[in-house]
């Protein structure tokens, strides 16, 4: 089982769902999550160098090769995180992904990236969104959920801006972050 974590949008969460995705899911008692860093950045990686995470392995993945292998070099739970701008390693993970989370931000939102990362996804493959950094009661967070809802893509989760996931690998994981997190693996295994 793979859940690919994937927007061809640069800075909309897609690293901070992973690792807190990875986490949620050890929390979980799946065995052996696997956080898959596709990105040449290995920026989860290195989260995960700073404050290893109890039950989640790494394996650093930046090409279409090594990432093919990983996905499908394990029994458990593999978290894909992508790097934002290359479509064709993004392509063949989501092509080969039991579910694709699509983390986006409210508000200002170039959908153009998003609306190709869409199109990426086999019909079939279960797919839903997570807003991030969201700002519960505004005009832009509530339009973002519109857009979605007319596109026909579920929200698996809305996810709260908070100081506490902004600091990164800087600080522990939040708990409300990873209860929210939950929620949406949750979503993604039971869509499979
Ligand atoms: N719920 C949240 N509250 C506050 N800040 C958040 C939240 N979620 C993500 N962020 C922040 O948003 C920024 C972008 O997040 P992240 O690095 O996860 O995005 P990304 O899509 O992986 O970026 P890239 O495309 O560069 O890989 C980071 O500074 C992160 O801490
Ligand atoms: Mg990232």
């Amino acid at each position: 089982m793979n859940i690919v974590v994937g927007n061809l949008k640069g800075g909309v969460g897609k690293t901070t769902a992973a690792v807190y995705l990875a986490a949620v899911a050890a929390e979980a008692g799946h065995e052996p999550v696997v956080l898959i860093d596709a990105d040449r950045q290995a920026s989860s990686a290195e989260w995960l160098e700073e404050r290893p995470i109890d039950g989640v392995e790494v394996l650093e993945a930046p090409s279409e090769r090594t990432l093919a292998r990983a996905m499908s070099r394990h029994d458990g739970v593999g978290i894909v995180d992508t790097p934002p701008g290359d479509e064709r390693l993004v392509q063949s993970a989501i092509a080969a992904a039991d579910a694709v989370v699509i983390p986006t931000r409210a508000g200002g939102v170039e959908f153009a990236r998003v609306v190709v990362t869409l199109a990426m996804i086999p019909a079939k493959t279960p797919r839903g969104v997570v807003i991030s950094a969201a700002r519960l009661g505004t005009n832009d967070l509530d339009e973002t959920i519109a857009w979605w809802r007319a596109e026909k893509v579920p929200i698996w989760g809305v996810v709260p801006e908070r100081v506490g996931i902004a600091a990164g690998p800087e600080a522990r994981l939040y708990r409300q972050g990873l209860d929210h997190y939950a929620g949406v693996l949750r979503r993604a295994l039971r869509r499979r």
